[in-house]
């Protein structure tokens, strides 16, 4: 028997990896994975791109680089920040792999053993397993349509004996909510935060990826304020606009959070794949994102219209959900005797997956919702899918109506 360190513990690990296996899975309808669909990937223009490199670049590929990021690629996201309201000023940029990694640099940063942490409910289910092999002691505030509950966040601060590292929250189409923050939650938040001296992680993943142009300003990160007394620690990928397999994402902070955030991620990986940030960086320099984004916005607008078409179709009454305006996500809600790890039994034994509702929930309790995923799914399965899902959930609700009885 070995003795293995308390880090290896997380509630919710377990949950991650089926999701991962679930999400690519042979043979089944997937309405679990919160990726783009393998068609969508621009094969055709990172092959064109690499090509045009010059030999010199190519080299460099292959070559270790600076721990905080290939120079070139932080000039180039320093401007798209920008573009999108951010102000860099004297803030920092530390290219990661993957924002996961910048999650986890900030916890290792800041987080001791049985440190608090808060976070929304329902939460990242990946951020909640970092958390959780930190050993921090994780208290969850519920969030609505508008975002996070400020009173319950206000008397969760009242009530706690110790201050919390962090608040961690992902405001433009949450994962699983589906949810964007009102202007007025996002102000709101600041303001209870203001001089309370918790660091909040503002975790915006998805944010290019709103289905209407005119909406686009609801997407401003809370960090574009220039808020002096309220340290925000900005997180961004390019998983979900360029592909997860690039590994690739950034948190923009304090020089001070950052020289810190730079030296454990030394000690991780030394530095993000050469490869990958001089791809990334030609593929923002070419000026080819926002072509893609165009193409990729008007693909899930489509798929997200198939699926609520299909939901208002096919599902019963007793489901609820939400419609949203960007991202990848549809939080169902069923009632409250029904679970949805019950649902998702009936639902794989029939060949469709989705994730489950506690999976989310920082305690892995709260199982009334279920995450349904539209990003990954073929358009011509989406009916499918949704008919088979509904008549699982009807077997579920006949069943408990039989119990009841
Ligand atoms: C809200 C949120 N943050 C961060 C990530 C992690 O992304 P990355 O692939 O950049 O590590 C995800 C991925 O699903 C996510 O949904």
């Amino acid at each position: 028997m070995y003795a293995f360190s308390k880090a290896v513990n997380s509630m919710h690990s377990e949950d991650v990896k089926q999701l991962m296996k679930q999400a690519s899975g042979k043979n089944l309808i997937s309405f679990a994975g919160g990726m783009p669909n393998n068609d969508l990937f621009p094969v055709e223009q990172i092959d064109e791109l690499y090509n045009s490199l010059s030999p010199e670049i190519k080299k460099l590929c292959f070559q270790y680089g600076p721990t905080s990021g290939y120079p070139p690629l932080v000039k180039s996201l320093e401007s798209y920040l920008e573009k999108k309201g951010l102000i860099i000023g004297d803030n920092k940029i530390l290219i990661t792999t993957g924002s996961l990694q910048a999650i986890s640099i900030i916890t290792q940063e800041f987080v001791n053993e049985g440190d608090i942490i808060l976070t929304e409910n329902p939460c990242f289910v990946g951020a909640l397993t970092v958390f959780e092999t930190f050993g921090a002691e994780i208290h969850s505030i519920p969030i609505d349509k508008h975002g996070i509950n400020i009173e319950a966040l206000k008397s969760k601060i009242e009530s706690l004996d110790r201050k919390p590292k962090f608040l961690y929250v992902t405001p433009n189409y949450h994962n699983p909510a589906g949810i964007i923050y009102s202007p007025e939650r996002k102000k709101e938040l600041l303001e209870t935060l203001a001089g309370t001296g918790i660091i909040l992680i503002e975790d915006d993943a998805y944010s290019d990826l709103y289905f209407n142009e005119e909406e686009k300003s609801l997407t401003k990160a809370m960090k574009s304020n220039g808020v002096q007394d309220v340290e925000i620690i900005y997180t961004g990928s390019f998983s979900k606009i360029l592909g997860p397999g690039f590994r690739l994402g950034y948190m923009l902070s304090s020089e001070e959070i950052f020289e810190k955030a730079e030296t454990v991620k030394q000690a991780l990986d030394a530095c993000t794949s050469s490869f990958m940030q001089i791809l990334a960086n030609e593929f923002l320099v070419q000026n080819k994102l926002e072509p893609y984004l165009t193409f990729l916005r008007s693909e899930y607008l489509e798929r997200k219209d198939l699926l609520q078409q299909y939901l208002k179709t096919y599902m019963p009454e007793e489901v609820t959900w939400n419609e949203p305006k960007g991202g990848f996500y549809v939080w169902l809600k069923l009632p409250s005797h029904i679970k949805s790890t019950e649902i998702f039994n009936e639902s794989v034994s029939r060949g469709v997956v989705f994730v489950t509702g506690r999976t989310f929930d920082p305690a892995s309790e709260k199982d009334d919702r279920l995450r349904l995923s539209f990003s990954n799914m073929p358009k011509d399965q989406i009916e499918k899918g949704v008919i088979i899902l509904s008549e699982a959930i009807k077997k579920v609700l006949q069943n408990s109506k039989m119990v009841l009885s």
